[in-house]
């Protein structure tokens, strides 16, 4: 095993200070739970007096969305799935932000929460320097246009009835995009940059395959000129041989458009081709972040290693050990105290049943909650 340098720790870790079974003997997981509670929203606090990072059109800080589940009789929470818990990072503009985890981890969750689709428990979001987590729906408005979203389901995200001149002309004319006589001209010119021909404008979604009608999908998004746009799974409902052509016009259309996105995905090679920088996700919460190469070339969390050790690598001579991920997915609503995945991963000390390890920045813009990589070790 590589040892690490790290400078970026400072202070002495507490993996540093408690490193065995022993010194665990009775302890207290519930007060440290609540410690960790108390210092997180100590650090938040903290944050929320930072001015916002003036070089990226998007900033989320210590981000939550939790559901309710169940309530007592006088509405007070019984059952709460954190959806998202405490997930913090910023993109600039034009850049694409790949966000990878398994099923359940929260992706979908953090991109409609970041939309206001969901209203946030807690935390900050900056679009463009203005903290839009306690916006109303009112204030929200002009913003709309701004900030779309493109659905992993182009068969259930289309209404059958409208043909798609009507579904790509709505938009236009709700947020008055150009002039009421100019809207079918603005549509055809749109249905030409996203590869859909003119005579599709009277035609219904039924008429079309996946691909088609998630370019046409991509259209609608793109109708009202938005500068960040999430695409969740957008590929991942389509044939294989229609995710490039898929993925192809999503990167054109960036760098015709200057546009930002959020690329949520489960398939680390889409991801890998599309993002300039990565979040993995693990049950609510972001376990690694970084710029794309040195997450590719350097993953740090245990997770990211084994996530990235089942994808098949084309280079023979490759050195290719396929961690297997022991256990299910614990319950979102019930998950492991201490590191969330100490229960499946293979690196987990005793440390790691107890305490949270704290998210933090090994290297520029390189952050991962993980205390063997605390504790100076290197995960490759
Ligand atoms: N409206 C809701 N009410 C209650 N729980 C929800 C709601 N939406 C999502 N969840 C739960 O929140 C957790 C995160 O769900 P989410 O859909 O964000 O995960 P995901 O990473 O997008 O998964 P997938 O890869 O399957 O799309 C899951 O446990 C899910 O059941
Ligand atoms: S903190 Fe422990 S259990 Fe969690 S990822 Fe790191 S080594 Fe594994
Ligand atoms: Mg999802």
């Amino acid at each position: 095993m590589e040892e690490m340098k790290n400078d970026n720790i400072g202070e002495e870790s507490i993996a540093e200070k408690v490193t065995d079974a022993g010194e665990f003997a009775g302890y207290d997981d519930e007060a440290e739970y609540n410690r960790e509670l108390r210092e997180r929203a100590e650090r938040e606090e903290r944050d929320r007096q930072l001015p916002p990072d003036p070089d990226a059109i998007l900033e989320v800080r210590h981000l939550k969305k939790y559901f309710v589940l169940k309530k007592n009789l006088l509405g007070k929470p019984l059952t709460t799935l954190k959806a998202v818990d405490d997930v913090s990072f910023t993109v600039k503009a034009g850049e694409t932000l790949g966000i990878v985890g398994e099923s359940g981890c929260g992706k979908t969750t953090m991109g409609r929460t970041v939309l206001k689709l969901h209203q946030p428990t807690g935390g900050q979001i900056f679009f463009q320097g203005k903290e839009i987590a306690g916006y109303k729906s009112k204030e929200m408005r002009p913003l709309r246009t701004k900030m779309q979203i493109v659905f992993q389901d182009p068969y259930s995200s289309l209404p059958p009835r409208s043909t798609v001149g009507d579904i790509l002309s709505e938009p236009v004319k709700v947020h008055n995009i150009v002039p009421p006589d100019k809207v079918k001209d603005y549509v055809l010119k749109l249905m030409e940059q996203c590869g859909l021909r003119d005579y599709y404008y009277e035609r219904y979604p039924h008429e079309f395959s996946g691909g088609q009608r998630q370019r046409i999908c991509i259209a609608r998004a793109l109708a009202v000129n938005p500068e960040l746009v999430i695409c969740d799974e957008p590929v991942s409902a389509l044939d294989v041989s229609i995710q490039a052509q898929i993925i192809n016009l999503l990167k054109r259309l960036q760098k015709e458009r200057k546009l930002t996105y959020i690329f949520i995905s489960h398939d680390l090679s889409v991801v890998k081709y599309i993002s300039d920088k990565i979040g993995l996700m693990y049950l609510g919460s972001m376990v690694e972040f970084g710029n794309k190469k040195e997450i590719f070339d350097d993953p740090m969390h245990p997770y990211t290693v084994a996530l990235f050790s089942a994808v098949p690598n084309p280079d023979p001579d490759a050195r290719s050990e396929h961690i297997i991920l022991k256990g299910d997915i614990p319950s979102p609503v019930n998950p492991p105290k201490g590191c969330k995945f100490h229960t499946r991963c293979s690196k987990a000390m005793e440390i790691c049943k107890h305490i949270a390890p704290e998210y933090k920045e090994y290297g520029e813009g390189h952050f991962v909650a993980c205390h063997y990589c605390e504790q100076g070790h290197k995960n490759v």
